[in-house]
């Protein structure tokens, strides 16, 4: 940042000039912030192609890497021979042939590359014990296995253009996989930039990317990177310790609340980190979350019906950062808000009573299986609206049809889909529907 600012080179002020930017020698550009390749239609090219809306394509391993003990990173190439567009942070929906019937098991896992280098892109997973498919994917995923992918998926991401580009990107365990895919992009790109990353973990071995974490801090004055063990203290280990707060980030990262903040992880790291942003007077609006949750329940939908564990990298995106990308514009008023954080799925509004049917009610209901809820569907609302407005726990993401993370089945009646990718033909065809885009036709019931 100094240098840049050093290399402004102010003229003499004429006595008569009164426009105070016309003494700024623009012979010197000055470089802003980041820009994505593909923003400029010159620089967007088979080498870096557009981050489309989402859709389906083959998928096959290259290379697997083991990250930590636990977490391993697989390499991947469109069979198609197609380079993948995406957003820094975003993550694809994998189907893994897991059960002995070659019924598929399909998950989201983050992108850990960056999309600068889209001839070849990595998936990280942490193998989980009760996670049958991360140890599947442990187990089986070698070069050569070919996977159906969906994507790119999620409003997590770094934005295309941001003149300032001051970020802090926070992560507690395997939440480090999308935002080293931001940190491997800021590295690349040309440009002023500001990044802290602090990052922690449980133990000196779970870091993963370590050392190309500390290559960056090293040698890109533009990063500063942190590592911290939380509040299991270890013999080995001599950096920093105890979990995150306003006061560890008012040490470490005084001028937080004049950043953009990503911020990825589990359900009780981001409640903490929640917390302490705001204390820090981080704005609401410049706060972004994805939760790999624990806890939330799994859509369910025909090829996922068999009971499994939860995995732990699941993410749920909250905050502006999902609604402020280019499917911004398309998303309804029920997108998830930063008001909400700390809020991974399944969002949980106070209960209300159930709304009573009367006889001369022409509203189309929904009925919600799982929980017993009925409730009428107002005319351009769509069912997860319907179901929000009922206090249904309801988990979803884009809100506009793109991620996939509100999909069910739909058990009965009829609905119109207006979906943007975030669905396979298939899925479709099995009797799936995503509750953020569907209006009923009638009255329905469906799986959640
Ligand atoms: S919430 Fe993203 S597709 Fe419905």
């Amino acid at each position: 940042m100094t240098a840049e600012i050093d290399s402004l080179v102010v003229a003499p002020a004429p006595v008569q000039d009164h426009v105070w930017w016309r003494r700024i020698d623009r012979r010197t550009p000055v470089r802003p912030g980041i820009r994505m390749p593909w923003v400029d239609g010159a620089a967007s090219s088979a080498a870096v192609p557009d981050p489309m809306v989402a859709h389906e394509f083959a998928i096959e391993c290259v290379a697997v890497t083991p990250e930590t003990p636990g977490i391993t990173s697989f390499t991947f190439r469109r069979r198609d021979g197609v380079a993948l567009g995406f957003r820094p942070g975003q993550y694809l929906n994998v189907a893994f042939p897991v059960d002995p019937d070659g019924g598929l098991r399909e998950r989201n896992y983050s992108l850990s590359s960056s999309p600068v280098d889209p001839s070849a892109f990595r998936l990280t997973i942490q193998r989980e014990d009760t996670g049958a498919v991360s140890r599947w994917a442990h187990e089986h995923v070698r070069p050569g296995t070919a996977l159906e992918a969906l994507g790119p998926l999620g409003g997590f991401h770094l934005p295309d253009v941001d003149r300032r580009a001051r970020y802090l990107l926070l992560a507690g365990g395997v939440g480090i996989t999308p935002l080293i895919s931001m940190a491997r992009t800021l590295h690349a790109l040309d440009g002023t930039a500001d990044v802290v990353v602090l990052y922690h973990a449980s133990t000196p071995r779970d870091f993963a990317f370590a050392r190309e974490l500390r290559i960056l801090d090293e040698t890109d004055p533009r990063f500063t990177v942190g590592f911290s063990l939380g509040d299991r203290p270890s013999p080995e280990w001599r950096g920093l310790t105890g979990r995150i707060s306003a006061e560890s980030l008012d040490a470490l990262v005084p001028d937080a609340c004049g950043r953009r903040v990503y911020a990825c992880g589990p359900a009780g790291y981001l409640e903490r980190t929640a917390a302490a942003v705001e204390a820090v007077g981080v704005s609401p609006l410049a706060f972004f979350t994805e939760c790999f949750d624990d806890t939330a329940p799994e859509p369910r939908t025909e090829q996922s019906q068999a009971a499994e564990p939860q995995t732990t990298q699941r993410p749920v995106t909250t905050g502006p950062g999902a609604v402020s990308s280019a499917t911004a514009a398309a998303a309804p008023a029920d997108a998830p808000t930063a008001s909400a954080l700390p809020a991974p799925a399944p969002s949980a509004p106070p209960r209300t009573p159930a709304p009573v049917r009367d006889v001369a009610d022409t509203r189309h209901w929904v009925t919600f299986a799982r929980t017993g809820t009925s409730a009428p569907v107002e005319t351009a609302d769509s069912l997860l609206q319907a179901g929000r407005r009922a206090g249904v726990p309801l988990r979803s993401n884009c809100s506009s049809g793109m991620c996939g993370t509100c999909k069910v089945g739909l058990l009965a009646g009829e609905v119109t889909m207006d979906h943007s990718g975030g669905i396979r033909r298939r899925e479709i065809d099995a009797g799936t529907i995503l509750l953020c885009c569907s209006t009923p036709e009638g009255d329905v019931v469906v799986d959640a």
